[in-house]
């Protein structure tokens, strides 16, 4: 019997109101069922928001260094249970044993990181323009922090989000995918386990009438969201109408350029990672990879050769290098991209199919796939695909591989390889991307530095490092006068 799970409201697990239930599945093998968890409803989710909001006055005045003591010990609970939290996560989302454990690791780091944080947690202090008077910047609170977290990163990115806005004094909800339920209830109980008081941290599982709810409940000040365009325009435009804080991370069409002077072998394990690591299934995927026409059928020829070679598989199995799509639905997006890239005459040079041997076939396994002869304006080239699917183009030159680059309306990360140091400084200053990694692959970014995308990628937030707090927290200036005289600023100038 699988098992039964609840919501997590004001430190208790509770029954929602509304009797409806999903079930979080394997894709590697949709038959082994990992739990039955509730489909809240906007009744349920206004018991998390009072929860949350009763627990706010008492939370925002415990001081920053304990509210940091508590996530020390949040970390300490996420190592030990790092191998079986890596393992929950592989078999309900699908990436491989290798990944779920980066996963988890970049939680514990984000943990530790945010828990020294509260120690620091710095504002300024500055001159007055007037004599005797002070004048200093403080961090507040924003509220009730509504966070609605994707199933690609099942444990890292609820850790992006809840720690910073638990550090910065806020209380949360969490609402986690419906595709990686069991990983976030088991986050929330180590998180109830760490000693958060009660009502501090919250979860509501469910879909997007669940996420509906959370966006439109007037006592929920701020949104964090990661995931899709299509519903990031949507949670933006229910914040704007209410002038609700919100901070959007959304799609990617990432790509690494490839310069004649790289180390070839290097850039080739690059774009193996950057494009197949987590099945394509990352906001930082690789998807576009230009090459300089003069070394462009050497790359193109081994990455293909490579990709062929990568082993499929339960990601649960040592040895394997790339486990299934998340579900049936990420399946039929992938296959559709297939048929629009050989409809806009790109050339398929491997891959494209679903895996179908026997051992396979009832997974949502997809082979790594490669489109050569493609054009800047395709959709293959425009769109997010996410899956193991990327396009590679011969460029003439460097300033035309930075073309085709920025030639997107997303701009999270981006990656050049080359051993000219004055083409990565200018790479450095001409790629639009939130993210640009000289010699190294598209993914794999570090908890203290700032992560998020220009243009369409977001709405102009960083997550993580210390710019992740500005999200969870209000500046407020303070002036403290201690001339015993009013003293007027910009009047006062003789
Ligand atoms: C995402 O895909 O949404 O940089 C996050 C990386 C990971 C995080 C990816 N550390 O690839």
């Amino acid at each position: 019997m699988a098992k039964i799970h609840r919501n997590y409201i004001g430190g208790r697990w509770v029954k929602t109101e509304s009797p409806k239930t999903f079930r979080s599945t394997n894709p590697a093998d949709p038959s082994d069922i990992l739990g039955v968890f509730p489909e809240s409803g906007s009744s349920d989710i206004a018991k998390a928001v009072e929860a949350a909001r009763a627990a706010l006055p008492d939370w925002r005045l415990v001081p920053p260094p304990k509210k940091g003591d508590l996530l020390m010990r949040a970390a300490r609970l996420l190592e030990k249970d790092k191998e079986s939290l890596a393992r929950l996560m592989t078999r309900e989302m699908g990436k491989v044993l290798k990944e779920t454990r980066g996963d988890v690791q970049e939680a514990i780091d984000m943990a530790y990181y945010t828990a020294g944080e509260g120690r620091r947690l710095f504002g300024k202090t500055s001159t007055s323009e007037l004599r005797n008077k002070f004048v200093m910047s403080v961090r507040r609170p924003v509220g009730v922090c509504g966070l609605i977290t994707p199933w690609n990163f099942p444990v890292a990115i609820p850790s992006w989000k809840s720690f910073p806005a638990l550090l910065c004094g806020n209380t949360v909800i969490l609402k986690p995918s419906e595709d990686t339920p069991a990983c976030a209830s088991r986050f929330v109980e180590i998180l109830a386990e760490a000693g958060f008081p009660a009502g501090v941290v919250n979860l509501v599982h469910g879909g997007s009438a669940a996420g509906a709810a959370l966006v439109r409940h007037p006592e929920v000040d701020l949104i964090s969201f990661t995931g899709s365009s299509e519903v990031g325009r949507e949670v933006a435009g229910a914040c704007g109408k209410s002038l609700k804080r919100c901070s959007l991370e959304m799609g990617g069409k990432n790509a690494q350029i490839v310069m004649e002077d790289a180390d070839l072998d290097l850039a080739l394990e690059g774009a193996l990672w950057g494009a197949f690591g987590t099945t394509g299934q990352r906001c930082t995927a690789t998807s576009r990879i230009f090459v300089h026409e003069k070394v462009y059928q050497r790359f193109l020829k081994s990455f293909v050769a490579r990709a062929k070679k990568i082993r499929i598989g339960s990601g649960l199995r040592t040895g394997v290098e790339m486990g299934p799509l998340v579900n049936a639905q990420q399946m039929e997006r992938v296959e559709e991209y297939i048929s629009v890239g050989i409809s806009e005459s790109a050339r398929l040079e491997c891959g494209g199919r679903r895996v179908n041997t026997a051992a396979l076939k009832k997974g949502f396994f997809f082979q790594p796939t490669v489109f050569s002869h493609v054009k800047p304006g395709m959709r293959i080239m425009q769109e997010e695909i996410f899956g193991p699917v990327v396009c590679v183009m011969a460029v003439k030159s460097f300033d035309e591989a930075i073309h085709h680059l920025n030639n997107t309306r997303y701009g999270l990360s981006s990656s050049i390889y080359t051993r000219d140091v004055n083409r990565a400084m200018k790479a450095i200053r001409d790629i639009e991307a939130g993210i640009t990694y000289v010699n190294g692959p598209t993914i794999g970014a570090e908890v203290h530095m700032p992560f998020g995308g220009v243009k369409q990628t977001g709405n102009g937030h960083r997550e993580a490092g210390e710019a992740g707090l500005d999200i969870f927290s209000e500046w407020k200036s303070v002036y403290v006068d201690f001339s015993g005289k009013l003293q007027k600023a910009q009047i006062d100038v003789d």
